[in-house]
């Protein structure tokens, strides 16, 4: 039996996340376990950055709800986050979910090429923000496929349920969440990994900030993506930054470390911190 967990990252009970993480699960025509986590209900600290999690299968040891979270997320067939614009951006708690994500490629044994749904409500037009972009983070890094990157404006608690067509999209997607149903980019977002953030660089070219494809910027205001080749989110790439990189920088830290300390040691009696 297939398990589905549905993720709402928003303290607000019976809110648009909530609703709409729900009602796209309860479309799921095939017999599967739900369960749902509030994230905002546990607790998430920050990532100590000590690389542990870089090694195969070394659990986190920060003493929070990280590792019960993760493990729910690997044990899952699909994934549902509901994920709310806060200032911009989404929710703080997701972003504290996404940085503690250095093991994502141990994870990405367990969730690679599932269902992720990403529903992000939103309260007032023209304040999106840059949400859609920092959310498709989360997924990408796991390696999930990206059913959809739902941007949905509602204001109200369960102000979405107020529009038949939102309640009919839920439908469709708990319907196709296993049928191979995957995130179409539209024309004026970035055709390899859905995001609407694009940067400027030289000459008409374009960057995409999330996964790093390149384009030019068209006539018509279309990024043109055809001659791209990179996509950070590619299992190479990934295999490249996580397996290569990351703990090449290990290697480094040990050869420099006594210089470092050396270094850090005029700061270390600077200690200015205030706790109320
Ligand atoms: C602290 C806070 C900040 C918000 N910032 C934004 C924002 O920048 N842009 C926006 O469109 N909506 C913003 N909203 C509105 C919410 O995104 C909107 O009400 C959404 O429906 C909440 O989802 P929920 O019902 O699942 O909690 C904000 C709401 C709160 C409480």
């Amino acid at each position: 039996m297939k398990k589905v967990l549905g993720l709402v990252v928003s303290n607000r009970k019976l809110g648009n996340s909530e609703i709409l993480v729900k009602e796209i699960m309860n479309n799921i025509p095939e017999e599967c376990s739900r369960e749902l986590i509030r994230l905002t209900d546990l607790e998430i600290k920050p990532c100590q950055a000590c690389y542990r999690c870089l090694q195969p299968e070394k659990a986190c040891l920060v003493q929070d709800d990280f590792n019960f979270v993760i493990k729910k997320i690997r044990e899952a067939d699909a994934l549902i986050v509901g994920v709310p614009v806060y200032f911009l951006g989404p929710h703080g708690y997701y972003k504290m979910l996404t940085d503690r994500l250095i093991g994502a490629q141990n994870h990405a044994q367990d969730t690679q090429g599932k269902p992720c749904v990403l529903v992000i409500p939103y309260g007032s037009k023209g304040w999106e923000g840059y949400t859609k972009a920092a959310c498709i983070v989360l997924p990408k890094l796991l390696r999930m496929k990206l059913v959809d990157c739902w941007q949905i404006h509602a204001t109200l608690p369960g102000e979405s349920l107020l529009n038949p067509e939102n309640i009919s999209h839920a439908k469709v997607l708990g319907r196709e969440l296993f049928n191979g149903r995957e995130y179409q980019a539209g024309t004026q977002e970035c055709p390899t990994c859905g995001s609407d953030l694009f940067r400027l660089l030289n000459e008409n070219q374009v960057e995409c900030p999330i996964c790093g494809s390149t384009g030019i910027l068209k006539n018509n205001g279309s990024p043109d993506f055809t001659d791209s080749d990179y996509n950070r989110f590619s299992d190479q790439e990934l295999d490249e930054h996580f397996k290569g990189w990351l703990l090449e920088m290990k290697d480094r830290f040990a050869d420099k470390k006594s210089h470092l300390k050396e270094l850090q040691k005029g700061y270390r009696n600077q200690n200015w911190w205030i706790k109320p």
